[in-house]
């Protein structure tokens, strides 16, 4: 890890969900962060009425967004897992990191920009948990601030059933991941097996990832109840998941 970064701590009520943080970058090579960016970075220009020019990535994972919003915005990052804070300091030296849980974590700074991209939002699992998450996001904003939500899928948009399978190769490491996509009540559950092959082994990590699939309605009305006016619901979004962009009321 790198000396000069800086990971503050604070309790975490729910658990890190990713045993395969080390592998993320890889498993996700085929996303456009830069461009992304490009099109974030777009909203927040268009929405934007604070003068200041911090940002916090909720949930940040390896730091890709912010490794690209750095340029323009004064980012700092906030995961619930610290293996991917460890990547991010190494990735970003001297930038900020907190480790913390969105639901509840607390921060003595506020911000001008809040993201929490790549439906990240979806792990809150609850309507109730969603309600304060977005509360405590808000809370971190200063008046004309944006909150930016990169949700996961509607009961309406999610298909039961799905399945990706990436396979991937560097110098060192030949990966598999296969993914399958079902559903329970309303969560989407992803089991996830993970072959990672490399000349001492194979290693096969196994991991379920539980998303909420909350309504447009439901993200909008909590968006709406934590003092955010709703300026943007974006159909598609960055990757076609949709995007919400919230301005905190003066
Ligand atoms: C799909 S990854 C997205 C990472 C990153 N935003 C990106 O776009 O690549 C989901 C991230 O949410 C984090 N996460 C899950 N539950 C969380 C929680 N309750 N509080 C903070 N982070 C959480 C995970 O550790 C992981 O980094």
């Amino acid at each position: 890890m790198n000396p000069e970064s800086s990971i503050s701590q604070v309790e975490t009520a729910l658990k890190p969900c990713y045993q395969s943080a080390g592998f993320y970058d890889l498993l996700n090579r085929q996303k456009d962060y830069a461009a992304e960016v490009a099109y974030l970075s777009s909203r927040i220009e268009k929405h934007k009425k604070s003068e200041g020019n911090r940002l916090l990535d909720v949930a940040c994972g390896t730091g890709q967004h912010i490794y690209f919003l750095q340029t323009s915005m004064k980012c700092e990052g906030l995961d619930i897992d610290s293996e991917f804070l460890d990547i991010c300091s190494d990735k970003l030296p001297g930038m900020k990191f907190h480790l913390g849980d969105m639901t509840n974590f607390q921060l003595a700074d506020k911000f001008d920009v809040v993201t929490c991209l790549f439906s990240s939002i979806g792990y809150v699992k609850t309507v109730d948990l969603l309600d304060s998450t977005i509360k405590n996001m808000a809370d971190h904003i200063n008046p004309g601030g944006l909150l930016i939500i990169e949700p996961w899928y509607t009961p309406a948009t999610f298909k039961p059933g799905h399945s990706t399978v990436i396979v991937e190769e560097t110098d060192e490491y030949k990966i598999v991941r296969m993914n399958l996509w079902l559903q329970k009540e309303m969560v989407a559950q992803g089991h996830s097996h993970i072959l990672v092959m490399n000349n001492a082994g194979i290693q096969h990590i196994q991991e379920l990832h539980e998303l909420a699939l909350f309504t447009n309605e439901e993200y909008a009305a909590s968006m709406r109840a934590a003092g955010l006016e709703v300026v943007e619901v974006d159909e598609n979004g960055p990757i076609g998941r949709g995007l919400f962009v919230g301005r905190k009321i003066a």
